[in-house]
């Protein structure tokens, strides 16, 4: 039977978390397949309760599951820790070391329904379906040294930005892949003019785009990439990149859609895939019943799909979110005129609706 853990985390994490699993049990209930559900603590919440953002019973489970379901994790209450214990180096970065989980999807579709919602005009999202693929276990993110020292001018700072052509040609061939059952268009984003790594990457990626004649492929500069994402976002089909400018460009990318709460990701290519939203906890808006759900829900169906084959329950998923947006209700986040604004909740329970009709 499929285990997946659970992590719901801090913050909104653990709001948008109880939706999805919800969205999962109705899907498993009503399609007749078994889904394990095992819950732990990660990030603030185990940090709080035993002194460790990933403790050993967490990790435990993680390594017995085939997939992890995430919420998201961290928030001021623990910004002073020191580097090593902080909850994203120390839990998350770790979940995704451990796992190995090398490539990061992070799909942006615009809903017709909610070209409204977009800060950008309609007819510049309208549309638009882009795969941004983020290399998650590199680069900067990973490198070392990580260190602080003594300076004459106060302290000195370093962190280490590191990728080797097997890092790089694993997660832009992965790229080509999905390219293929798409609309066959790579754009490869780096730093060539001025990074050592980004001149490798360049390089790697050139030579991976000469296995695929049939997908199209450029190079494009990050800075440009990022003016690109909101002058014409259609010119983009599958966006790969190294972890770093791939966290700033996706939360960029989001806003086509209208929020950062639409968007899911699958991380893959490890030992156990891992499913969570783009967007973090939110302390803003934690515990109040508003954040999106959508994103998470959307998280547990790409994992229905690429871990367990489930096609069908997730592209249900998937419909019924369309459905639910298309009736006109909406989180506050992408609320508009006319619109029914409901709270996290009542999302899950309108999706779970929609699943079982
Ligand atoms: P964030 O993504 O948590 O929030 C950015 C803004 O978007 C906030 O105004 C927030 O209210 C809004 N937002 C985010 N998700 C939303 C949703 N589902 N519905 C409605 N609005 C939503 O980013 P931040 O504020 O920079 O970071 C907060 C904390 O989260 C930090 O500690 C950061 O390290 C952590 N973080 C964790 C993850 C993760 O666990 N995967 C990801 C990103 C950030
Ligand atoms: C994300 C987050 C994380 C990242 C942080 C919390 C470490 O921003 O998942 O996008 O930068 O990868
Ligand atoms: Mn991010």
């Amino acid at each position: 039977m499929p285990r997946i853990a659970v992590l719901p985390g801090d913050g909104i994490g653990v709001e948008i978390t109880r939706a999805a699993v919800r969205v999962l049990e109705t899907a498993a209930k009503r399609f007749g397949f078994e889904l394990e559900l095992h819950e732990a603590l990660f990030g603030g919440a185990a940090y709080d309760k035993t002194g460790k953002a990933f403790p050993q019973e967490t990790v435990e489970l993680v390594e017995a599951s085939d997939a992890v379901l995430l919420g998201a994790i961290g928030g001021p209450k623990w910004d002073h820790l020191p580097a090593t214990e902080r909850l994203e180096i120390a839990g998350l970065l770790r979940l995704r070391g451990m796992a190995g989980a090398y490539a990061n999807l992070r799909p942006v579709a615009a809903y017709p329904s909610l070209a409204g919602a977009s800060t950008l005009k309609p007819e510049v999202v309208r549309g638009i379906d882009i795969l941004v693929v983020r290399e998650l276990t590199g680069g900067v993110y990973f490198g070392k040294p990580r260190f602080r020292e003594p300076h004459a001018t106060g302290l000195r700072a370093v962190d280490t930005v590191e990728y080797s052509t097997g890092e790089i040609e694993r997660v832009v061939d992965l790229a080509f892949r999905l390219a293929r059952n798409r609309r066959k268009k790579v754009t490869s984003v780096d730093k060539a003019n001025v990074l050592e790594t980004s001149r490798l990457w360049r390089e790697t990626a050139a030579s991976v785009a000469a296995k695929y004649p049939d997908v199209a492929f450029e190079n494009m500069l990050v800075d440009n990439c990022a003016m690109q994402l909101v002058r014409r976002p259609s010119q983009f089909d599958v966006l790969v990149t190294e972890n770093m400018f791939g966290d700033i460009l996706s939360d960029e990318a989001a806003m086509l859609t209208g929020s950062i709460g639409m968007l899911p990701s699958a991380s893959i290519g490890g030992t156990v895939d891992i499913y969570e939203p783009i967007h973090g906890s939110a302390p803003d808006i934690a515990g109040k019943n508003i954040a999106n759900p959508v994103g998470t829900i959307l998280s547990a169906a790409l994992m229905l799909r690429h871990t367990f084959g489930l096609d069908d329950p997730a592209r249900e998923i998937e419909r019924a979110v369309e459905r639910v947006l298309e009736s006109g209700y909406r989180t506050a986040d992408i609320s508009a005129e006319g619109s029914t604004v409901v709270g996290t909740d009542e999302m899950g329970e309108l999706i779970c609706r929609e699943v079982t009709a």
